[in-house]
């Protein structure tokens, strides 16, 4: 069993979601209960759990990056707790050359509330093709899929209700974003359906980024198989959702005004990060010595100790970690039995095991990995010495 952290659901708990012309007010619905049962009858989830991985190279050489974790919890874990909170037991996890890991993080899913089948994709072959793999899974139910690596404040509970009342084919969440030639975006019609998706616009045709979750009916299944790889390579969903359009069928949007993101790459792991650990609520189950001064919401896990330390939150310090005359700075995640003495991080993320020993600079903005060793050394002449993993980044001052 994992250790929870705050979940996200607005307080009155309608989620703080919006979307074109729903058919449904958003405050005020029935108690939660009673609807997540009706729809997890209807609906399953597919999470995609697989992939290369290639821009968090090289932590994910050794692990999936679904598993990097925010706020000490692997990002994958959030996703696959929004659903269950949408009334989305039956999970189906895509999984890639990092399976093991991923059933070995999850297990059957019962942690989650959710019963979770595993469906190895042979190869990484693109998020469409992932829908192919998962068809017989899938059978003739509806289905939301969720991009492992997505991270999404505020969770799915309106925008699954929504799809489920629905009687529409596809239902596509989308963010206003700044610099929409980055992402996929969608251009819709004056009801909110869906009329275009375009990759990566060279032109400002609409600035609604497509977000990692989808809402599909079994319709897509008629789509798919005729899709072509793309120029890199990949059956793309972006032309699974133009398909079902061109086809005839509808295509929903929903707009989100929670925060969003795709932790593909090192800073967008850290802004994770700094999201969940604004809404910490401080708790000591470790031990703190009196030389210590331990500043806002900080959690530190049973087992792990503090000395002659100051822990300024918000920050998390992993069960069984060893703090000793450091200085822990504010959007910080220290993994489980880390040891960090005679230095000072902030604003990262320190994975489980690893060792930061008598470094004079301040650590800030990194992602460090497992068991990863970063100490001064005593010997002269004092060089710097590493071993780093291949597409390792270091910023040297
Ligand atoms: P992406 O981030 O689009 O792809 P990637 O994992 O290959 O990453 P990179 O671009 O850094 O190489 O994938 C989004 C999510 O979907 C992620 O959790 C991985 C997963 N995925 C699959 O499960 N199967 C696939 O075929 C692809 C392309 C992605």
């Amino acid at each position: 069993m994992y250790h929870r952290l705050p979940a996200f659901r607005s307080a009155n708990g309608t989620g703080p979601g919006s979307c074109y012309h729903c058919s449904v007010g958003h405050v005020g619905f029935a108690p939660f209960g009673s609807w997540g049962e009706s729809v997890m009858r209807r609906m399953k989830g597919l999470v995609l759990a697989g992939g290369k991985g290639s821009r968090l190279r090289p932590l994910t050489a050794t692990g999936a990056k679904q598993l990097v974790p925010v706020a000490n919890k692997p990002v994958l874990f959030y996703a696959l707790e929004q659903l269950v909170e949408a009334g989305i037991t039956d999970i189906g996890i895509i999984t890639g050359d990092t399976g093991s890991q991923v059933r070995e993080a999850v297990g059957d899913g019962s942690a989650f509330g959710a019963r979770v089948t595993y469906i190895p994709q042979p190869a990484p072959l693109g998020l469409a093709h992932a829908i192919i793999t998962a068809q017989a899974y899938l059978a003739d139910d509806p289905f939301c899929m969720f991009l492992g690596d997505n991270f999404l404040m505020g969770g799915i509970v309106d925008h699954a209700r929504r799809f489920a009342e629905s009687s529409c084919q596809g239902q596509i969440l989308l963010k206003h974003v700044n610099d929409p030639s980055a992402f996929g975006v969608a251009v819709l019609d004056d009801a909110g359906r869906v009329t275009q998706l375009v990759e990566k616009p060279k032109e400002p045709i609409s600035d609604l980024a497509v977000i990692g979750v989808f809402f599909f009916g079994p319709e897509v299944h008629e789509i798919t198989p005729r899709l072509m790889p793309s120029a890199r390579g990949e059956l793309e969903i972006t032309d699974a959702i133009q398909g079902l359009i061109d086809a005839g069928y509808e295509v929903r949007s929903s707009l989100i005004t929670d925060q969003w993101v795709d932790t593909g790459k090192k800073d967008d792991m850290l802004e994770a990060n700094r999201l969940v650990l604004a809404t910490l609520k401080g708790r000591i189950d470790g031990s703190v010595d009196h030389a210590s001064t331990i500043v806002g919401e900080v959690v530190i896990e049973a087992g792990a100790t503090v000395a002659g330390s100051t822990v300024r939150g918000p920050a998390v310090i992993g069960a069984g970690a060893v703090i000793s005359d450091a200085y822990i700075g504010p959007f910080t995640a220290i993994g489980a039995s880390c040891t960090l003495s005679g230095c000072e991080i902030e604003h990262s993320i320190v994975l489980d095991r690893s060792i930061i020993r008598n470094v004079s600079h301040r650590i800030a903005d990194s992602l460090i990995g497992r068991e990863v060793v970063i100490e001064r050394s005593p010997l002269k002449p004092q060089a710097i010495r590493l071993l780093l993993g291949d597409h390792s980044s270091v910023a040297v001052i």
